[in-house]
């Protein structure tokens, strides 16, 4: 194996490490993890304020004690307050290394940009970019560096997914007809986790993004028009300037298809507190020859508690599981797997095992999560002018 690849952690949110939940997010333990592996040298974090560096600090002691490692994260800013601290953070990598990115949505572009051109490969969580434009200055730049960007679009990796992607490359559905995705998160999330940028962004740029990607990816769909409306009773009321709710309808071309192929998505992030678990997420796909249906929230894992009352595991995201015999514990599931894949593709390309052309076939890279772009961005469109189609123009262009 040759040397191992330095990590930049931009943000020290929910995602990264579990801000505002019991966990302790997926980033950080996949890395740590990855640390523990051997493909991984150095750890580098940056938030904005030295609170987070100290939150973020209690859960890196957590994870060490948890996996069996002595490993130090360094977290930037060192003290105070400083939005800007990741440069700092950048200054420290060496010439093997790489930047999962982890910010709210209207910071993604901006400061991806700013890591292509430090010339550092990126994972970029989701929603890639607000806007087509955005996205395809990001593919011209990682293009132009000859560097590797994907999207962290981890329902790619769940294995319901994987087994409805097999399914449709056997053609056993016949001609696929229509799908319907629905995908729910409860109002915490909004109103506290998000509280503060959560007006930049809307629920289907946050939840609905996910089953875009993964539509395109496995029907190898382009989107040709959508149209959205959406309902405000409840997270005006408390002050958040969003919508509750979002139903959008995406018309796609299939290649060799004779008809289009329609998805039908229902987003909303007002579910109650007490739901049995943070997401309710289910997914249809009906053609002519039959129908996949794929409940991604009651996998068959019912939990009850006096303390936590009713919890429905998903046991294929980010769970940790006990390993070994000293109390360790290894993390597992498809959010783990993305990130780790990311890393593995970077150790790889530095090792010249792989090219940015093989991987460009497989991945949710930059250039192929522009299509979940213009269906946002579309969707976003339809929402402004009260819910007239819009019709999403040269996709493949803009990839091209
Ligand atoms: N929570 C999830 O399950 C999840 C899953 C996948 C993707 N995402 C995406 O990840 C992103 C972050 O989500 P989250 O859940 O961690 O949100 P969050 O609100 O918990 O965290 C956002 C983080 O970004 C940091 N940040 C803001 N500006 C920064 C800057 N200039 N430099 C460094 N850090 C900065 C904040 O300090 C905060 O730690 C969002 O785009 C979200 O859509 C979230």
């Amino acid at each position: 194996m040759g040397q191992p690849v330095e990590v930049l952690i931009i943000g020290t949110g929910m995602y990264v490490c579990g801000r505002g939940t019991d966990g302790y997010g997926t980033i950080l333990p996949s890395v740590m993890q990855a640390y523990r592996d051997g493909l991984v040298s150095r750890i580098v974090v940056a938030g904005t304020r030295e609170s987070s560096i100290k939150f973020l600090n209690n859960q890196v002691e957590a994870l060490r004690q948890q996996l069996g490692i002595d490993v130090e994260v360094e977290g930037y800013p060192k003290s105070g307050n400083d939005p800007e601290a990741y440069r700092k953070a950048l200054t420290q990598l060496g010439p093997r290394s790489c930047v999962i990115v982890a910010v709210p949505d209207h910071l993604h572009g901006p400061i991806a940009r700013e890591m292509l051109e430090a010339n550092q490969p990126v994972m970029l969580v989701k929603p890639f970019t607000p806007t087509v434009k955005e996205g395809q200055e990001l593919c011209q730049l990682a293009r132009a560096k000859n560097l590797y960007g994907v999207v962290e679009f981890h329902k790619r990796w769940d294995l319901a997914n994987r087994k409805l992607q097999e399914v449709i490359e056997q053609k056993r559905l016949g001609i696929p007809l229509y799908a319907l995705v629905e995908f729910s998160q409860r109002k915490r999330v909004p109103q506290e986790i998000f509280g503060s940028w959560v007006e930049q962004t809307n629920v289907f740029q946050y939840l609905g993004v996910h089953y875009v990607d993964l539509l395109a990816h496995i029907f190898k769909a382009i989107p040709q028009r959508a149209m959205a409306v959406g309902q405000s009773a409840y997270l005006n009321g408390c002050g958040k300037h969003t919508q509750d709710s979002i139903q959008a309808i995406v018309e796609w071309a299939i290649p060799g298809s004779v008809t289009p192929f329609v998805s039908i998505f229902l987003v909303n992030w007002v579910d109650p507190n007490s739901s049995s678990a943070m997401s309710y997420q289910a997914i249809k796909v009906i053609g002519t020859k039959g129908r996949y249906e794929s409940d991604q929230k009651c996998r068959g894992q019912q939990l009850v508690t006096d303390d936590y009352g009713i919890e429905d595991i998903n046991p294929y995201f980010t769970q940790s599981y006990s390993y070994g015999t000293e109390g360790r514990k290894e993390y597992l599931g498809y959010g783990i797997e993305s990130i780790r894949t990311f890393l593995d593709d970077v150790w790889r390309l530095l090792e010249k095992t792989v090219t940015l052309e093989e991987l460009e076939k497989s991945r949710p890279t930059f250039q192929q999560a522009l299509i979940s772009t213009a269906v946002t961005e579309a969707v976003g469109q339809s929402l402004e002018c009260g819910g007239n189609w819009i019709p999403i123009k040269n996709v493949s262009e803009a990839m091209a």
